[in-house]
């Protein structure tokens, strides 16, 4: 048998650079991976709450010196085996705080073991491990998603002066540009990130302490703790700690599907404006997928997944919402499956940033084609009708009339010409000689751009404006991003260090 001398390709040899690695698997999915246990995931969280917690007792005189470093011995054996892959949780404990401290009590035989959940309920655990968790994955989305605007940013600079359509209904209605266009795109992006961030400040008080739901009589320091563990302050209200499980997973899912629907429209945008049949831009072979049967495929796969994973979001955000809606205060079991429903839109939407940042950089604008689409289709309209109001004195609403009948009288031209506008003034009984100026103004679009200075509009030096002040919030939401994270980093090391 002949050996088989390529690559194996899925989708044959149509294109000119092999496809992203990463690409392939985004779209791939669920289809050839499965998932971790949703308190595989908490594990390190866990150890860290376990850490913070025995401190804590260490300070108040609950444990000796001696029974806090036999646990801490014992939790960082454990946090050993876990990234060894050796330690397995094992579901007849239930779930990963019993799976915990029976490790440190009977697979260590420590004894304090029997000691470390004084004071303390698996409820206060996982809602502080959860906490602990939705922190770490907001800074990294709220990072790539930075990231990702940058990177529009800077397409965005270089195409300040490709004029293009836009549109409304999807039909054409006035021109822009390519740089106008990303530049709505990041503005929209940074409000989310906004929100992440203002999540993250909602969410960073420590409900460790509030036990089952009631509190202890043991003399605890939910301070201290929560100082170990990174937080802002103690969320105080014992009961509301409990109760309120599953709020942020919902804040942060509410962000996230906001989010998610900016990005679904990103990708409209592109598989639409990337078809033969507008051909404004194009994306680069990396991020295309191919037909297993139709030879001459380019898809955009990744932009269509990216709208489905929008819609699932909304579907987590809902259930989510639902979850906590009309159980008692208190603990309820409903808000364990808020875990996974979290953990699923994460997973979800974590790879989405960094993907479109890639389609974005190599994305190709075709600056003539969208331009030539300029030239025709009357999309300089409402331009015109500004143009010859500014110019010669009239009211927006009879140059609106005037070429509107301009426009019907040169469809067979397929743009608004200067003899149909004579014959629509005549007949509107205005009085308008028509210039040098005034044909040069018709027929630029440039010319109809430049007019288009104020804040916000999509001429060169609006958008310019832009660009440099969406970089300056960048720069604030990083800034305060790196505070959460040196926070952390310092948290992180007195709850393990010596
Ligand atoms: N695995 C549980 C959860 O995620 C921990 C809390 C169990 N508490 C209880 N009272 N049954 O919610």
């Amino acid at each position: 048998m002949a050996k088989q001398k390529q690559k194996f390709q899925v989708w044959g040899n149509r294109l000119n650079t092999p496809p992203d690695e990463l690409n392939i698997g985004f779209c791939a999915g669920r289809d050839v991976v499965s998932l971790p246990m949703a308190d595989e995931v908490l594990l390190e969280y866990d150890v860290w709450t376990n850490m913070a917690h025995a401190r804590m007792l260490k300070h108040v005189g609950v444990l000796t010196d001696q029974e806090l470093l036999e646990i801490r011995t014992g939790l960082s054996a454990l946090l050993a085996e876990h990234r060894a892959g050796t330690f397995q949780l094992d579901p007849v404990k239930e779930d990963v705080h019993i799976n915990v401290e029976h490790y440190i009590t009977f697979v260590r035989q420590i004894a304090a073991g029997k000691k470390i959940h004084t004071g303390r309920s698996r409820n206060d655990q996982v809602s502080t491990d959860m906490r602990l968790f939705l922190r770490a994955e907001v800074i990294d989305l709220a990072e790539s998603l930075i990231h990702l605007i940058r990177t529009i940013l800077k397409r965005a600079e270089a195409e300040t002066g490709s004029i293009m359509p836009g549109f409304t209904h999807y039909q054409p209605a006035m021109m822009t540009t390519a740089g106008h266009w990303l530049t709505g795109w990041s503005q929209g992006l940074l409000r989310d990130v906004t929100s992440l961030v203002q999540n993250l400040k909602t969410m960073n008080r420590s409900p460790l302490g509030a036990a089952a739901s009631f509190g202890t009589s043991w003399p605890i320091n939910r301070e201290y703790a929560a100082e170990l563990l990174g937080f802002d302050a103690v969320e105080e209200n014992s009961l509301d700690c409990i109760s309120s499980r599953g709020e942020n997973e919902t804040r942060v899912a509410s962000s996230i599907a906001i989010l998610m629907n900016h990005l679904s429209i990103v990708s409209q945008d592109i598989i639409l404006l990337s078809t033969p049949y507008y051909g404004f831009i194009e994306v680069d072979d990396k991020y295309v997928t191919g037909s297993s049967i139709m030879p001459q495929k380019r898809n955009p796969d990744f932009a269509e997944i990216i709208r489905s994973k929008a819609s699932m979001t909304q579907g987590s955000l809902i259930s989510l919402l639902g979850i906590q809606k009309g159980a008692m205060s208190g603990y309820n079991r409903d808000t364990q499956q808020t875990k996974y429903l979290i953990m699923d839109l994460l997973r979800e939407s974590r790879d989405v940033p960094s993907i479109l940042g890639g389609v974005i950089t190599s994305l190709r604008f075709n600056r003539s084609t969208m331009r030539q689409q300029c030239e025709s289709g009357f999309i300089n309209s409402t331009d015109i009708a500004d143009w010859l109001a500014q110019k010669h004195g009239l009211s927006f609403r009879d140059c609106y009339e005037v070429v509107s009948l301009a426009v019907k009288y040169s469809e067979a031209q397929g743009k608004v010409t200067v003899a149909a506008l004579e014959k629509a003034v005549a007949e509107q009984g205005l009085k308008v000689s028509f210039s040098g100026n005034d044909r040069d103004f018709i027929d630029s679009p440039e010319k109809s751009l430049l007019n288009k200075q104020h804040t916000g509009a999509p001429s060169a030096s609006s958008v310019k404006r832009m660009i440099h002040s969406q970089n300056e919030s960048l720069d604030q939401m990083e800034r305060d991003i790196n505070g959460v994270r040196e926070k952390i980093r310092i948290a992180q090391e007195r709850a393990f260090g010596d």
